[in-house]
């Protein structure tokens, strides 16, 4: 009965031919220790390779995934858990390409260790300096210290001043176009500034076409075994976290990652080696179109999300009469959200899936309810733009919300808007149910291809007048202030109103 070599041993794992090449592996891996024929000798060291897969041939898999950690950069919940994806191409040189977080050093350096199998490392490519991927470099050069750090010069200083790690004697500085040559395979280096921290470079490996991406197509999600994203249900089970990841985490630098796809475009790339989630091998034009997409804030489905802010349900009620509405009107799939119960991170990833956003708010403190405002800042601060929105204000005694929602939603690009707001008090009434109703046609009517009722409601929207009680701040919406006209809220008469200038 023969045994595998190392090489030999990878392969069968990368094959993912599981059960039976598990339990032949492990013969072999059990013999190879009786017979001392192998490197693996014994049980312990085959559990210290239990994340390696082999990518193609001589680049292997030796990141790893955790399911501990609540809060990815302790603000984003990972009920999934996350992987941190580091890369050994195994050439006349030795290369590892980005190392990982803290969290998984233990099961990162197995790794490393198993696949070098005893072969000293030579480069350390750094593509991404942040703390997620640069956590063990300070370890990696201390066991290996003929490794040479290859990396552009804002991380070589970015790594001295999160780790205090003083690289200068071993960094080879490099920028896009440089290229390394380590034996069959030559990396090209090329640089993503803010993609989405300033240091970001790429790594593109000539022979096999790949293309090691940083945080670009990452993921949220733990790796369970299955590396490649042709190896999961992607579309159903990894999307959501896909978008999710890239809208929080990258979303901001839109226009840059439109000049990475830019770049990309004129390279043939085969495979896609991100840091976190799945390797894409198969159907990259899928994932690069998504991408392509998101990066120019274009709504991936024409669908409504209605994000509500209730603290007694009126408006809460609102939202989901809103949503009947739109759902008796033919629109599919629209989403509801309690904006106090669902995190902001998800909320980001739909309102880039969604092309229309209705916003419902109480009137807090004379402003937004604090969790609505809080994911409209959010919004603006990942650079949202080209959507349509419609708005729903409540109040008890003099609702404002809706116009100061509507002054975050101006300051994004291309913001549009469906309908005039609704505005009600405590619970809707009868009458504001049909504002409601008018409300839903009007956003369903702007849907798909409505782009002349788009013009018209942005028509609409410039040509409204407003009048301010003078006494108590209530907004008035009308051509004309009616003669008898009572303030709702403080009572006084037309006299202490005045016309709103915009
Ligand atoms: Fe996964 Fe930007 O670090």
């Amino acid at each position: 009965m023969g045994t595998m070599n190392r090489k030999e041993f990878l392969k069968a794992a990368a094959l993912g031919t599981a059960g039976v090449a598990a339990a032949g592996m492990l013969g072999s891996v059990v013999m190879a220790s009786e017979e001392k024929e192998t490197s693996f000798e014994g049980k312990k060291k085959f559990a210290g390779i239990g994340s390696v897969r082999e990518v193609t041939d001589d680049i292997y898999y030796v990141g790893a995934s955790e399911k501990r950690t609540q809060l990815f950069e302790n603000v984003y919940p990972i009920p999934r858990g996350v992987a941190y994806n580091a890369y050994v191409i195994d050439d006349e040189k030795t290369v590892l390409i980005d190392t990982v977080d803290r969290s998984v050093t233990g099961q990162f350096f197995e790794n490393l260790q198993a696949v070098l199998d005893g072969r000293d490392l030579d480069y350390l490519i750094v593509d991404h300096m942040e703390p997620d991927h640069s956590s063990a470099i300070s370890e990696v050069l201390v066991r290996y210290p003929n490794a040479q750090v290859v990396c552009t010069m804002a991380a070589k200083v970015m790594i001295n001043n999160f780790f205090a790690c003083d690289i200068t004697d071993r960094a080879v500085i490099v920028t896009t176009g440089d290229t390394l040559n380590v034996g069959k395979h030559t990396l090209t280096f090329v640089q993503a500034p803010m993609v989405h921290w300033p240091e970001v470079m790429m790594s593109y490996d000539d022979v096999s076409g790949t293309l090691f991406s940083a945080d670009a197509f990452g993921s949220f999600g733990a790796l369970n075994g299955n590396l490649f994203a042709d190896e999961v249900n992607f579309e159903t089970e990894w999307l959501p976290d896909a978008r999710r990841y890239y809208c929080n985490i990258v979303g901001k630098y839109g226009q840059n990652v439109q000049d990475v796809l830019a770049a990309a475009a004129d390279i043939d790339i085969r495979i896609l080696c991100p840091t976190h989630g799945p390797v894409w091998r198969e159907n990259l034009g899928w994932i690069l179109e998504k991408y392509d997409k998101w990066s120019r804030y274009e709504p991936e489905d024409e669908a409504v999300m209605i994000v509500y802010g209730s603290v007694y349900g009126g408006t809460e009620s609102a939202a989901n009469r809103v949503a009947a509405e739109l759902s008796g009107l033919g629109a599919a799939n629209v989403c509801v959200y309690d904006v106090s119960k669902t995190h902001v991170s998800e909320l980001i990833g739909e309102a880039f899936r969604c092309s229309h956003i209705v916003l419902a708010s109480i009137t807090y403190n004379m402003g937004i309810f604090t969790p609505m405002k809080n994911f409209l800042l959010d919004l603006e601060a990942h650079n949202l733009q080209n959507r349509t929105f419609a708005f729903i204000e409540n109040g008890s005694w003099s609702p404002v919300s809706g116009d100061l929602m509507k002054e975050i939603t101006d300051r994004l690009e291309g913001s549009r808007y469906a309908a005039d707001k609704v505005s009600f008090f405590s619970s809707p009434s009868a009458a504001d149910a049909d504002a409601l109703r008018q409300l839903a046609q009007a956003v369903f009517a702007s849907m798909g291809d409505s782009a002349d009722s788009q013009e018209e409601a942005e028509e609409e929207e410039t040509s409204s007048v407003k009048w301010r009680c003078t006494v108590c701040g209530y907004i008035y919406e009308g051509e004309e202030l009616p003669e008898d006209y009572v303030c709702p809220v403080c009572g006084v008469g037309p006299d202490k109103f005045e016309r709103v200038e915009e």
